[in-house]
C-alpha cells in the first residue's frame, strides 16, 4: 500500500483540517511531518468548532491511529493543553496518538528567541507566529536539539540546561528580557512529565509496518507549499519543507511508497504574515472576503491579506509537489461577488509578461495580469452534489482545470464536514 499526501498549495490555512477530517475514514492512520504548533488546523462538525495545532486531524475518528511524526518540532505545553481541551470527547489519547521519539522538542527559550530575532527585524520581519519554530529547526540542523526521546534519559536535565545556556548568551545579545522564563520553565516541566505518559515510538516502523500490511495511510501537510523553506517566498517562508518530499523525510516514508498527492487550496488566495503576494487586494473587495471567508488566523487571530487566485503560484505548487488530484476550498465565500479575477500571469517593471515563480520574482513588483470570469453571485447553501452547482461555479472550475492540467475532485462550499462536494 502506498501513503498518500494531502498538503496545501497556497500560503496555507487552505482548509487542511477540514479535508484530513473528512478523508479520516478512508484511512487507518493520520500522520504529521512537518511543522509544529504554528499550524492551526479547523474541524467542523455538530456544530462545533474545533482547531487543531499538533494533534493530526484524524483525531475525532473513532479507530484511525494519528501519528506525530519525526519532522514535526513539537512544543509539550501546547500539546497538553490541546489533549485537555479535549478531554469531554473521550478521545482514547493513549491508543490513537503515537508521538515520535525522533521529533524535536520546541523549549521556552526557543519561542523567546522566535520573538528576539522578529523584533530586532523591524519592519523586515516575517510575521512569525512565534511559537519557536525557526529557532527550534534551527537547532535541529544545528544538530543540538532535544527530541522527543530524550525525556526519557537521565541525563535529560542537563541537556536541557547546557542547551538553554546557550539560548542565554544569544537572548543577552538582544538585550531580550528573561524574566518570564522561571514561569515558562515550570509550565514547561511539568508538560514534560504528562508527555512522558503518551504513547513515544519509533514511528518510521509503525507507518512502515501499517503500509506492509496493506493499511491507508495520510500525511497531513501543515503551513503551504508557498511557505516551503526552498521553494517558498524566502526568507518569508516557515523553516521547514512543506511540500510531498516533506511526507518522505518527514515520517520515514520512502519516495517509491508515495501514491496520491491532494493538493488543496482556496477558490481565492489568503495570507497571514510578511511576504509578497501579487495578487493581494486593498480595496473594498479584499475586505469583503476577509468578512465572508471569516480570514483571521486560527492560530494568531491576525487578519489574513485577501486576494485573487493565483494561476502560476498554483501551477509552481502543483510541479514541485506532484499533485494527482485537486481539491478547491471555500468556493462559498465567492457568492458575493458578480465578477471573479483569476490571474495568469505576472507583468514585470520592465513591462514584461512572466508565469514563473523565479528568485528574480521575490523581489520584482510583479503586478498580476487578470482574467475576468462572471461569478455565480447566489448562495450554495442548497446544493448538495456537484450537478446542482450553478453554471458559473461549474465553468469557474472547469476553466481552473484546464489551467492547471489535474482535475478537481473535491468542492467545498462551506466550513462543516458536510458541506463538501465529491465529483
Ligand atoms: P488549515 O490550516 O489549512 O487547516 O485551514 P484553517 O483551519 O486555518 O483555515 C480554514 C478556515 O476555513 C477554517 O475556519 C475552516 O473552518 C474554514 N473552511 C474550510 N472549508 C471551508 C469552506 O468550504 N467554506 C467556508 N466558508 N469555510 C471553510
Ligand atoms: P496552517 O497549517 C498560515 C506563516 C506565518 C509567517 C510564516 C513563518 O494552519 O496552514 P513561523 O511561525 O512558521 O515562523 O511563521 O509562516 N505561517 C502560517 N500561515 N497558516 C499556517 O499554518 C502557518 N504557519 C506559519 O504567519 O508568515
Ligand atoms: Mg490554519
Amino acid at each position: 500500500m502506498k501513503m498518500d499526501i494531502l498538503l496545501g498549495l497556497q500560503w496555507g490555512d487552505e482548509g487542511k483540517g477540514k479535508v484530513v477530517d473528512v478523508l479520516a475514514p478512508q484511512y487507518d492512520v493520520v500522520a504529521r511531518f512537518q511543522g509544529g504548533p504554528n499550524a492551526g488546523h479547523t474541524l467542523e462538525f455538530d456544530g462545533i468548532k474545533h482547531v487543531l495545532h499538533q494533534i493530526p486531524s484524524g483525531i475525532f475518528r473513532e479507530n484511525i491511529l494519528n501519528i506525530i511524526g519525526n519532522g514535526v518540532v513539537l512544543d509539550p505545553v501546547i500539546l497538553k493543553k490541546e489533549i485537555d481541551g479535549l478531554k469531554q470527547f473521550n478521545i482514547a489519547f493513549k491508543k490513537n496518538l503515537f508521538v515520535s521519539k525522533k521529533a524535536t522538542i520546541i523549549i521556552p527559550t526557543h519561542k523567546l528567541l522566535d520573538a528576539a530575532y522578529e523584533k530586532s527585524k523591524g519592519d523586515k520581519k516575517i510575521g512569525s507566529t512565534l511559537k519557536g519554530i525557526g529557532p527550534t529547526y534551527q537547532d535541529k540542523i544545528g544538530r543540538v536539539a532535544l527530541r522527543v526521546g530524550d525525556i526519557l534519559t537521565d541525563d535529560f536535565q542537563e541537556r536541557y540546561t547546557a542547551l538553554v545556556e546557550k539560548h542565554k548568551t544569544i537572548l543577552s545579545f538582544y538585550e531580550f528580557d528573561l524574566d518570564q522564563l522561571p514561569e515558562l520553565e515550570k509550565v514547561f516541566f511539568e508538560a514534560v512529565e504528562f508527555f512522558k505518559t503518551l504513547n513515544l515510538v519509533d514511528s518510521e516502523y509503525e507507518v512502515n509496518a501499517y503500509l506492509s500490511e496493506g493499511k491507508k495511510v495520510l500525511a497531513e501537510g501543515a503551513q503551504g507549499s508557498l511557505l516551503d523553506i526552498d521553494f517558498g517566498s524566502y526568507p518569508f517562508v516557515t523553516s521547514s519543507n512543506t511540500m510531498a518530499a516533506g511526507a518522505c523525510t518527514g515520517l520515514g516514508v520512502a519516495p517509491s511508497k508515495i501514491g496520491e498527492v491532494f493538493g488543496i487550496f482556496k477558490a481565492y488566495c489568503t495570507r497571514v504574515g510578511s511576504g509578497p503576494f501579487p495578487t493581494e487586494l486593498f480595496d473594498g473587495d479584499g475586505e469583503a472576503m476577509r468578512k465572508e471567508g471569516n480570514e483571521f488566523g486560527s492560530t494568531t487571530g491576525r487578519p489574513r491579506r485577501c486576494g485573487w487566485i493565483d494561476l502560476p503560484a498554483l501551477r509552481y505548487s502543483i510541479m514541485i509537489n506532484g499533485v494527482t488530484q485537486l481539491f478547491m476550498m471555500k468556493a462559498d465565500v465567492l457568492n458575493i461577488f458578480e465578477e471573479i479575477k483569476i490571474c495568469t500571469h505576472y507583468e514585470l517593471p520592465d513591462g514584461s509578461r512572466v508565469d514563473r515563480l523565479t528568485y528574480e520574482l521575490n523581489t520584482q513588483d510583479a503586478k498580476p495580469v487578470y482574467k475576468t470570469v462572471p461569478g455565480w453571485y447566489t448562495s450554495l447553501a442548497e446544493v448538495n452534489e456537484y450537478d446542482q452547482f450553478p453554471q458559473a461555479l461549474k465553468d469557474y472550475v472547469k476553466l481552473l482545470e484546464v489551467e492547471l492540467g489535474v482535475p478537481i475532485k473535491m468542492v467545498s462550499v462551506g466550513p462543516d464536514r458536510k458541506q463538501t462536494i465529491l465529483r
